[in-house]
């Protein structure tokens, strides 16, 4: 499939500086397996991305830590075959891309070459920005990840970035810095609104949030939360529940076992 801007509607970089432009705000969302990106896709979502909340998610883990470049390629392989319209958006996993720059973009290189992605999300803010310059040098697209970023959970804590005058600071010197170092978009992660609203003014290019307020250009959600897929965990302040898909199918296979049981079925 051509990467190309054509008539087809792909959703291409340029598509998403365009919006941007225009006030027009961009929906992602993620997905780790085929029926989910054609599900994502096919609803008409922007961006599809294949998060390393997959660990969390997908594979039971408690943090994304253990993610690794295999997990991610496998993953990104099943959601680039379901995958036509949207921007297909990979997460580069924790120490894939921190130890330096080389090793940043043959990783980055694999996701694209391997799985299909078109684009690689990484974490970091001013610290990282020179690896961005090199991977986009490289030809490759980065969404660049601040504010919360959950591959530090354990230095920085799982709450609220940007949250005192020093801390607002930062995340707006991350901010700009991942703006000048060549990124397409940034995810604002866990900031306060009117933080990340400020921040979204001030770049060019578009602005992601996730508990960063409506201010943004776009948001994002991980699909299991919105669908209300696991039962053993409540929603998170920012996320908003859009249906009960767990209750729906622990439902139906209690109905199934029941009509097993009774010979209803077959
Ligand atoms: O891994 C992920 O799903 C993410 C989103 C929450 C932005 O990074």
């Amino acid at each position: 499939m051509s990467v190309y801007p054509d008539q087809t509607g792909k959703v291409t970089l340029a598509a998403l500086a365009q919006r941007k432009r225009r006030g027009e705000k961009i929906s992602m969302l993620t997905a780790y397996d085929y029926p989910t990106a054609l599900l994502v896709d096919g609803a008409g979502l922007d961006i599809v991305l294949v998060g390393d909340s997959l660990g969390m998610e997908e594979l039971g883990l408690d943090t994304t830590l253990p993610v690794t470049m295999d997990i991610m390629i496998h993953h990104t392989q099943a959601v680039r075959r379901g995958t036509r319209r949207a921007l297909l958006v990979a997460d580069m996993p924790f120490l894939s891309y921190q130890v330096n720059a080389d090793e940043a973009v043959r990783n980055a290189g694999r996701l694209l070459q391997e799985a299909g992605a078109e684009a690689v999300k990484l974490e970091g803010g001013a610290a990282i920005a020179s690896t961005i310059r090199r991977l986009v040098q490289a030809g490759i697209p980065v969404m660049a990840h601040i504010g919360f970023t959950p591959q530090s959970v354990h230095q920085i804590g799982l709450r609220k970035q940007g949250k005192d005058e020093a801390g607002a600071r930062q995340v707006r010197d991350d901010a700009l810095a991942v703006q000048e170092a060549g990124a397409f978009a940034v995810v604002l992660e866990l900031i306060p609104n009117d933080l990340a609203a400020q921040i979204t003014h001030s770049l060019a290019i578009p602005t992601v949030g996730i508990g960063a307020g409506p201010g943004c250009d776009g948001q994002v959600l991980v699909t299991s939360d919105l669908l209300g897929l696991r039962p053993d965990r409540a929603p998170l302040k920012h996320v908003r529940r859009y249906a009960q898909v767990g209750e729906d199918i622990a439902r139906a296979l209690r109905a199934y076992k029941e009509e097993v049981e009774n010979g209803s079925f077959p």
